[in-house]
């Protein structure tokens, strides 16, 4: 949209803000609503996908619409220091923030589980990270400890203004289609987005924006599907480390969404995780594997999409955040040590 200035002065109005809050912004949301056709053809019955690239936020997650709200708030209660556990994408989003914002941004991480990209983000942004040697519930516990007993301000989406922030990914998808979707497929973790998000469609439909309600469809990872599976993961494992959590903290609101709006809760492996991450790729989105799971569980359960429905699937981080993953499992043809002569080149393609 043009001049658009950042969710929180296009959406003040559904937002606990006032004009006495510093706005901390990188012009975060906005994002596109992209079809895709190639996905939709194989669920056919005339059913319509689009993806909301939310991976083209300013720190390539979903995480932004979330912090700019958390760390604005934070700063007008005077916080100096901002603490999270994180899979990776609420420490880069809460460095690149709270560094914006002249405050310190401690982040704890699950040693050796988080992609590099975002490694790379939180350091340059400059936080002080922590990589601790537990998972990523270990970390939250820990982290919820601290913000009581020292001054800093907890950024989790624990934290009720990150879910503030993250609803507006709802209310730009009815902005641009006119009306809720039928399905809204969404990877789930630590469950705060699918809470922020079922918000984001009530508060829409109340203030009469949208005519329907959509079907919450929440997708975890196999090896980490507490709310598949009705109890929490001791050893939550997946290839999908963003969602690599075991016991999410917004565990009940999300069973209100999937139950308040008939939705489910569904698990996918990481091979039709890595299906669907190539299937995306094959379109030109380049999301990480979390993301894909929300496409990889559409799949799954196509044979249920009601004919002529129009489906919307949260893409909620950008690829180039997992390098390392998108070389280990692309299907491409790679060619190393070529000649540098045009004859081997050409042999090399083929032809
Ligand atoms: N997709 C991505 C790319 C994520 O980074 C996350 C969560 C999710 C989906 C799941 O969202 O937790 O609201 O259910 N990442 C958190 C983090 C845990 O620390 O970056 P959720």
């Amino acid at each position: 949209r043009p001049g658009w200035r950042g969710l929180i002065e296009e959406y003040r109005q559904y937002l606990p803000v006032s004009k006495e809050t510093p706005v901390v912004t990188l012009w975060e949301g906005n994002t596109p609503l992209i079809p895709v056709p190639k996905i939709a053809q194989t669920i056919g019955k005339g059913v319509e996908v689009f993806v909301k690239y939310d991976g083209l936020n300013p720190t390539g997650s979903f995480k932004d619409r979330g912090m700019t709200m958390a760390i604005s708030k934070a700063k007008e209660t005077g916080a100096q220091a901002v603490i999270c556990a994180s899979t990776g994408n609420t420490s880069a989003a809460a460095a690149a923030y709270a560094k914006r914002a002249g405050m310190r941004a401690f982040v704890l991480i699950p040693d050796g589980y988080v992609a590099l990209g975002k490694l790379a983000q939180a350091l340059l942004y400059g936080a002080e990270v922590l990589a601790v040697k537990g998972n990523f519930d270990y970390c939250l516990g820990s982290v919820r400890e601290m913000a009581e007993k020292y001054p800093v301000t907890l950024v989790n989406s624990v934290n009720p203004y990150r879910i503030e922030g993250q609803k507006t990914g709802a209310f730009e998808i009815v902005d641009v289609l006119g009306d809720a979707p039928d399905w809204l497929c969404i990877p789930v973790g630590n469950a705060g987005n699918i809470t922020a998000y079922w918000q984001g469609f009530g508060e829409y439909h109340q203030a009469g924006k949208s005519q329907r309600l959509p079907k919450m469809m929440g997708f975890q990872a196999a090896g980490a599907a507490p709310l598949v599976n009705g109890a929490p993961v001791a050893h939550p494992e997946t290839l999908a480390t963003a969602i690599r959590i075991g016991n999410p903290a917004s565990w009940e609101k999300a069973v209100a969404a999937q139950q308040q709006s008939q939705g489910e809760f569904n698990s996918v492996t990481d091979a039709e995780i890595l299906a669907a991450y190539r299937l995306l790729g094959s379109e030109g989105l380049f999301c990480e594997p979390a993301s894909a799971a929300s496409v990889a569980g559409l799949l799954k359960v196509k044979e249920r999409v009601p004919a002529g429905a129009t489906v919307v699937c949260i893409l909620t981080g950008n690829g180039l955040k997992d390098p390392d993953t998108a070389i280990a499992h692309s299907e491409s043809n790679f060619k190393q040590g070529i000649e540098p002569e045009l004859k081997a080149i050409v042999q090399a393609m083929g032809f």
